[in-house]
């Protein structure tokens, strides 16, 4: 089937239509069962999570066995993820969702990665981020792909409970099993001191003009908003008002006396009371195999705690301000040459976070 023909059964599934492919394409083989496999799959992974929920994917559907993946410039934050290693984890979680998804019916993804080791922020147009193909395996399926769907980040209070040396012993082997390291603690006074350099980092962060502007785009500070746009930073699920979400980016000048910054700083900490896990991992983090990788194995720990009802807050700006990661470094000791402290985490249980908004699928779809 022609590339054109293929890109209009897709558009046609897009509109949500339910007549019969049969109906639409005649009898036999159908355009729609071609393309339905690859919308099936973009189903579970448009639910994958990505930094700021930037998510840059786009899929141009070109076979029944391929279709490219591509990135959009303009949803690539490159002043808060400086190498664009962070969004490029978030590609590598992406096709990982989709391989999950792909075991339901005996296939799996192989991804031929193209060679640019950062993302082209600058590009005018969608960029080429790696062509995937669905192959037959006998491999079991290694985890439920509904749990793509059940996973959030929760940011709100958590209720104290230490995880089982079990789940512990469980999220170590996963980590362990693609290389990196997951190193827990549930030290109250450690717990005290992440939760306030988390909330400290936060505040001088948003001082630096090019981080926050950077920033602004991906906040919603309305329902509409968050609801018209499908993507960024919803401030329900960030657990704080639309209006102080709004004053703190967009009249940040408000924030520069001593009190309300040691205010806001309170807010943030308290935010997280109930913290009783957190959790850091290292390992390679210099190229973009590395952070492919590092991505997958982001994807399989987080479905992982999913399973068992563990929710997760990542607490990126420790490990991505210099300040913040030195004094984090320090305080734990870690000095290792080869790995990188590149995620620090909290994690727990606590009450249902909102779900936040996902594109969909025909959103993701290229013509
Ligand atoms: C690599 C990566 C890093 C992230 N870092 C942070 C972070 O520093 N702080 C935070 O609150 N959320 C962080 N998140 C969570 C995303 O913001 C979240 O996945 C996204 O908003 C979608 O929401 P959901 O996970 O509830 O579906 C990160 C997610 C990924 C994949």
């Amino acid at each position: 089937m022609k590339r054109r023909d293929f890109i209009t059964a897709a558009g046609l599934l897009g509109t949500v239509i339910v007549l019969p492919f049969q109906k639409i394409f005649g009898i036999g083989i159908s355009a729609g069962d071609d393309t339905k496999k690859w919308t099936d799959l973009i189903d579970y992974a448009r639910w994958c999570p990505s930094p700021h929920n930037v998510q840059p994917w786009k899929m141009k559907l070109i076979s029944k066995k391929e279709a490219h993946l591509y990135y959009d410039p303009t949803r690539v934050p490159f002043t808060v993820d400086r190498n664009t290693s962070f969004t490029i984890a978030g590609m590598g979680m992406f096709i990982e969702c989709l391989n999950i998804a792909a075991r339901q019916s005996g296939n799996k993804i192989v991804a031929e990665h193209e060679p640019e080791e950062h993302l082209e922020y600058n590009s005018a147009g969608l960029k080429l981020f790696a062509k995937l193909y669905l192959v037959e395996t006998d491999e079991k399926a290694a985890i439920d792909p509904e749990l793509i769907k059940q996973r959030r980040t929760s940011r709100l209070h958590y209720d104290g409970r230490i995880l089982s040396a079990e789940i512990v012993a469980v999220l170590r082997s996963v980590t362990t099993g693609y290389g990196h390291n997951f190193i827990y603690s549930s030290d109250k006074e450690l717990i005290e001191y992440v939760t306030e350099l988390n909330a400290r980092s936060i505040v001088t962060e948003a001082d630096n003009d090019d981080a926050r502007n950077e920033m602004s785009h991906w906040i919603r500070t309305t329902d509409t908003d968050a609801e018209e746009k499908k993507d960024g930073l919803w401030y329900r699920c960030l657990d704080t008002s639309g209006r102080m979400l709004h004053n703190f980016f967009f009249k940040h000048q408000r924030f520069t006396g001593k009190w309300k910054r040691k205010m806001a700083e309170k807010m943030l900490t308290k935010s997280m009371r109930g913290t009783a896990n957190i959790a850091w991992i290292t390992g390679r983090f210099e190229n973009r195999n590395h952070w492919v990788n590092a991505g997958i194995m982001l994807q399989h720990l987080w479905l992982e705690m999913t399973k068992y009802n563990v929710y997760m807050h990542p607490l990126g700006t420790i490990v991505t301000t210099q300040p913040a990661y030195k004094e984090f470094c320090e305080k734990i000791n870690f000095n290792e040459t080869e790995n990188t402290l590149w995620l620090l985490v909290r994690l727990g249980y606590s009450n249902e976070p909102p779900r936040s908004f996902r594109l969909e699928t025909k959103d993701i779809l290229m013509a």
